[in-house]
């Protein structure tokens, strides 16, 4: 078969037809980010109303595709969740079911063009009674609300901080750019006050070092004091212990905790890590393959987890006192984010399938007040509240 033949049923694509999607991207991102200008025009088309004041944050129906040369990669599609006031609301699943897109999505930090928010809104609590739809909110606006009312920390310290400069300069910065009445003074006893929050001794001492100079547990604390030097109504902290050592990450987790009680702010914690989460969240989102397909409170998803990907997830989790042959792993793969099936996502690799399940994708499921799933094993036992909703690329 010829080089640049498609192959019938692999993923393979022939030049002309990669040219082909090219050109439709082109043409389609242009439109989006025109459409995007132009919302942010009229601030009545970037303002909203939460649907619970009580939320700092809702997802509602969000979609987020990459345009690629190999086809538009649904990376987040129809994901609704809140994150409530004052909570820690934990998003797991296995690595590329779409938590951090989910995150940059929300920051505005997608690597635009390619990456575009496509459709459904984020709203964001102004506390004014009003919301921002951060879809269409414009950049100058965004630059106001990131690091300063939404921040984030990432997962690898020594990329996010700069090799460069000393580590009070890159402190004093985030204050410098958020609050301009501030003094020089004032900054700097700021961020001393912060190094101290996040339980550096030294503070002194780090403020005048180079990022090489201290380990990852201080680095990841300077991230900390970064984002938290604003008082931010949302901490969003993608993986932030994954690059460091069991014990080291405990005590980041405890800071993390008792700073985000100091300053009534919320945590978006996104793990592939259950236990973090089991010690860490008031509520949990579990997303599969760009979806959301369980969320409630800790206790419904830890004590009664309904969706067979979660149970597999819970059985795969080693437990102390526990003797095991072997530990279980979920058989099967994810499927290709760039063609994904008409039906559950999950059938494939799922061990407990019933008569609904060949059909189209499963609707969320109210199974209690706080518990949703997406499975038709629970079709007759709850409320059903809808069906996620995908963009139509072709129509925007
Ligand atoms: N810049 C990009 N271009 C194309 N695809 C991307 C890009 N960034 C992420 N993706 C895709 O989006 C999906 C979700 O990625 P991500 O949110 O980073 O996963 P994770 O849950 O591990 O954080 C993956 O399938 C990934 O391949
Ligand atoms: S809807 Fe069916 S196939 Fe999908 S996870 Fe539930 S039982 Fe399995
Ligand atoms: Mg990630």
């Amino acid at each position: 078969m010829a080089n640049n033949e498609k192959k019938k049923g692999g993923s393979y694509i022939s030049a002309k037809a990669s040219r082909q999607i090219s050109k439709f991207n082109r043409k389609l991102t242009k439109k989006l980010e025109k459409d995007r200008n132009d919302a942010g025009k009229d601030p009545a088309l970037y303002t909203t109303k939460m649907k619970n004041p009580d939320n700092v944050v809702e997802f509602d129906n969000v979609c987020t595709y990459f345009f690629t040369d190999i086809g538009t990669v649904k990376a987040v599609d129809g994901v609704t969740f809140d994150v409530p006031k004052c909570s820690t609301v934990g998003v797991v699943g296995e690595s590329g079911c779409g938590k951090s897109v989910t995150s940059l999505s929300l920051m505005q930090l997608l690597q635009r063009p390619t990456g575009q928010t496509v459709g459904g809104e984020i709203r964001f609590n102004t506390g004014d009674g009003n919301a921002l739809n951060i879809v269409k909110t414009p950049t100058a606006k965004m630059q106001e609300i990131r690091g300063n009312r939404i921040s984030m920390i990432f997962q690898e310290p020594m990329t996010s901080l700069n090799p460069v400069f000393r580590i009070g300069r890159q402190v004093n910065e985030v204050l410098e750019l958020h609050h301009p009445e501030m003094t020089e003074e004032q900054i700097k006893a700021r961020t001393l006050e912060m190094l101290e929050l996040v339980g550096i001794a030294n503070k002194e001492g780090v403020y005048n070092m180079y990022p090489h100079e201290l380990s990852g547990g201080m680095r990841q604390r300077v991230m900390i004091a970064i984002a938290l030097a604003c008082t931010p109504e949302l901490i969003i902290a993608d993986e932030p212990t994954t690059a460091l050592d069991v014990t080291i990450q405990a005590q980041i987790l405890d800071l993390l905790r008792e700073l985000k009680d100091k300053i009534n702010s919320s945590i978006m914690l996104i793990t592939h890590d259950l236990g973090v989460v089991a010690n860490m969240a008031d509520y949990v989102v579990v997303m599969y393959a760009g979806r959301v397909i369980e969320k409630g409170t800790a206790d419904d998803i830890f004590h009664n987890p309904c969706h067979p990907y979660t149970i597999g997830l819970m059985k795969s989790k080693p437990v102390v006192g526990k003797k095991v042959e072997e530990l279980y792993n979920i058989p099967g793969s994810v499927p290709n984010p760039v063609d994904m099936p008409n039906y559950c996502y999950f059938k494939d690799r799922c061990e407990m399938q019933c008569e609904h399940c060949s059909g189209q994708y499963p609707p969320e499921i109210k199974i209690s007040d706080t518990h949703v799933v997406s499975c038709y094993r629970f079709f007759e036992q709850g409320e059903i509240l809808g069906y996620p909703k995908s963009a139509n690329v072709e129509e925007l």
